[in-house]
């Protein structure tokens, strides 16, 4: 109807002996004709906005995919058996007790993994997203094959507390200024108390706050504690051992696997966790955040399982992961296999998510079969693999 309203005036203004004037006015006037086009851009603008958002949160947190990937030790070492061992890795499934959507998660994982041959299932932490959610753990973990040599886990940084997002814009700003104040402390300054009482916030400390949030830190504030004895507890009794800053040989073979407590909210002693660790056995560590790898130790490591930073979570164009969490792997290396030196690492994108949506990082479980280290050459390319 007011396409006929405008044709009307249209005529009319053709009728007062003035066409050129008249259409060229109508062009301008009010922006008549530009109008529809303008409201047909707006249309398309939000029904694109909404079919991505639709697809964030209906679609992708429920296409679990299954990657496969093989792994070798890059160092001479003997002990793993010759046909491999096929470790299941879960990670950050953040189970709150949203029922029907964990429902469908651990449904994708039951038939992911029904019929595999499993020997080592390992879960890289953040099983809760708060205490609601255990029932669901219990029952993702009841879905999967029985492995062979068992089942082990470290803790998330969800695992011990959980967070408010609403305040993190503010505690991230909090703890930036602190860390600026440590070091401007430990550079002689002044101490990092008096610096964060009395230093102001100037156009250089936003500009460096701005390149401390693009390095993926945005912290939110821990508002609570989660029963992590409970957890502990009740995954037990399903076999599943936690890895608290210890080893354990894997059945008869010669693989020892290392577990470590969570890097932000736990007591990790890498060090203490090795100690019983042979030099030469080959030696797989668990770790819940992949930041472990700039520690001098992890370099004994032939293969670091990790998770923590779910891919992303939002991988956009040209920009790629956004939200990493983590300080010390690159965006590029926020998920999936990568290297440093002869420890190779590989980190899991998770299967839930704390913020319900995931663009361009699908959650998923891992294969990996960790194989006997080419006795001919030691260095080499360590992996061979797909993505589901
Ligand atoms: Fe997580």
């Amino acid at each position: 109807m007011a396409v006929t309203e405008r044709s009307g005036k249209a005529a009319r203004g053709l009728k007062g002996g003035r066409p050129a004037l008249g259409e060229a006015g109508l062009r301008d006037a009010g922006g008549r004709r530009r109008a529809p086009v303008l409201w047909a851009g707006l249309w398309a603008v939000a029904g694109l906005g909404a079919a991505l958002g639709g697809y964030a949160f209906l679609y992708e947190p429920f296409d679990v995919r299954t990657e496969r990937l093989a792994v070798r030790p890059l160092r001479d070492k003997a002990g793993v058996p010759g046909e491999g061992l096929n470790i299941l890795h879960l990670s950050d499934t953040h189970f709150r007790g949203a029922d029907r959507r964990e429902r469908t998660k651990i449904e994708q994982v039951r038939r992911a993994t029904a019929g595999e041959e499993i020997d080592l299932l390992v879960h890289t932490g953040d099983f809760l997203h708060n205490d609601s959610g255990l029932d669901n753990v219990l029952a993702l973990i009841d879905s999967i094959p029985k492995p062979r040599l068992g089942a082990y886990a470290v803790t998330g940084n969800h695992d011990h507390v959980f967070y408010s997002m609403r305040r993190a814009p503010l505690y991230t700003w909090r703890l930036f200024r602190a860390r600026e104040a440590e070091n401007g402390a430990s550079n002689g300054a002044r101490s990092a108390t008096e610096a964060t009482e009395y230093s102001s916030a100037g156009l250089r400390d936003l500009f460096r706050f701005g390149r401390y949030l693009v390095s993926n830190r945005i912290d939110a504030e821990p508002t609570g504690v989660n029963d992590i004895c409970r957890l502990r507890r009740a995954l037990a009794e399903r076999g599943m051992q936690f890895l608290d800053n210890r080893a354990v040989r894997l059945g008869e073979t010669g693989v020892y696997l290392v577990g470590i407590e969570d890097l932000m909210e736990g007591e990790p002693d890498l060090q203490g966790s090795l100690a019983g660790v042979p030099q030469d056995a080959p030696t797989v560590l668990l770790s819940h955040n992949p930041d472990i790898i700039e520690a001098a130790a992890a370099a004994r490591a032939d293969l670091i399982l990790a998770g923590h930073t779910h891919g992303g979570q939002i991988v956009l164009p040209l920009i790629g992961p956004t939200y990493t969490q983590t300080e010390q792997l690159s965006r590029g290396e926020a998920s999936g296999y990568s290297r440093r030196g002869k420890t190779q690492v590989y980190v899991h994108r998770g299967l839930g998510e704390g913020v319900p949506v995931r663009f361009g990082a699908p959650p998923h479980v891992t294969f990996i079969r960790l194989l006997p280290a080419r006795r001919d050459s030691a260095v080499g390319a360590g992996c061979d693999g797909n993505r589901g």
